[in-house]
């Protein structure tokens, strides 16, 4: 591939667009993208440096952490409060959010949000994981500690939103809200480059993702498009295919990338659905909204719209090619 441009060029390029951007926001941007080459590094070695596995406690959530989450998580907090651009952090890992205390961060204007490890589940078995970041200004005033209300923005307030992705190629994709960019990185120059200018979600697709063993438990609109993927009309292109890696940043980049939805609806064992509103969904929800697709909680409810009320809330959530979720969103409404 050949260098086109590298991600704190293209920043800087884009930062020209905004006049008064102060260049924080790619300050914020470096430092993500130095602690994703750290992960990156810490991941392709996993196996032979005794971080897989469990940490052996349990965090908030009620989940067994793996090292890998304690890892990632200690290495973006450090990247992220070593700048002074950020006052504060919430993550999947941490109980609370953090206030970034030293003098430097005091004056920060930005929150940031961030689930270190997406699909953690698949570290042992070296199936593809992620990072997911989300980026707030605050609400309080500067110079003061932060609060929780500066976490419990919408999601539509959100300045920035992206992920990291350690598959076969480590990518990292975001948006500041004008369009979608992916760039790759490559190991041996130590760079991110522009790889995925502009990226798309298909309108349609053929490809539906879900833990299908959750099935008996799923609302009846849920079940009865299940059903419609898999009934075969050659008009519709149906049936779709099901396609689940059990880490939501591998799922959401290639339906993204091929067109494509995601579904984590509610179930018994999650009431309210099991991913996080605030470091999964928001992020998520608004880079497939400046991609032209679309992400929904329920009938007529967009996941950017919500109000949250708790740091760790979880939602349902239904996200991909505008025509699928709307067709999953008619179904929801048929049989609610
Ligand atoms: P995390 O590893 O950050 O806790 O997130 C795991 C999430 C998400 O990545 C994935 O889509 C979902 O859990 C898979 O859940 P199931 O194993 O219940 O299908
Ligand atoms: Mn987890
Ligand atoms: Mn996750
Ligand atoms: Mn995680």
């Amino acid at each position: 591939m050949e260098i086109t441009k590298t991600l704190g060029e293209f920043i800087i390029e884009k930062q020209a667009e905004y006049p008064d951007a102060t260049g924080e926001l790619s300050s914020i941007f470096a430092s993500i993208r130095l602690a994703a080459k750290v992960v990156h590094r810490e991941i392709n070695k996993a196996g032979l440096a005794d971080i897989t596995g469990a940490a052996g406690n349990e965090n908030v959530q009620g989940e067994q952490q793996q090292k890998l989450d304690v890892i990632a998580n200690d290495k973006f907090k450090a990247a992220l409060s070593a700048r002074g651009v950020v006052c504060g952090l919430a993550s999947e890992e941490e109980d609370t959010y953090v206030h970034f205390e030293d003098g430097l961060c005091k004056n920060g204007k930005y929150v940031v949000l961030m689930d270190p490890l997406d699909g953690s589940s698949n570290i042992d078995v070296n199936v593809s994981v992620g990072t997911i970041f989300s980026v707030y200004r605050r609400l309080s005033p500067i110079g003061e500690p932060v609060t929780e209300e500066d976490f419990l923005q919408p999601g539509r307030a959100q300045v920035a939103a992206g992920y990291v992705i350690y598959g076969s190629s480590t990518m990292l994709v975001y948006s500041t809200g004008n369009g979608v960019h992916g760039f790759t990185y490559d190991p041996s120059l130590g760079i991110f480059c522009l790889s995925h200018p502009d990226m798309q979600f298909p309108s349609d697709g053929k490809i539906y993702s879900v833990n299908e063993g959750n099935y008996v438990h799923f609302h009846d609109g849920v079940k009865q498009y299940i059903k419609y993927c898999q009934v075969e009309d050659k008009k519709t292109n149906r049936p779709y295919t099901s396609r689940y890696i059990g880490s939501l940043v591998s799922d959401f980049h290639r339906n993204l990338l091929k067109g494509g939805i995601f579904l984590y609806p509610a179930s018994t064992q999650y009431p309210t659905g099991k991913l996080r509103l605030l470091y999964e969904c928001n992020p998520m929800a608004f880079l497939a909204e400046q991609a032209g697709g679309c992400a929904i909680a329920g009938v007529s409810e967009r996941i950017l719209d919500i109000k949250p009320t708790e740091l760790h809330q979880r939602v349902p959530f239904f996200v991909g090619s505008e025509n699928m979720v709307d067709k999953l969103e008619r179904f929801l409404r048929e049989f609610s």
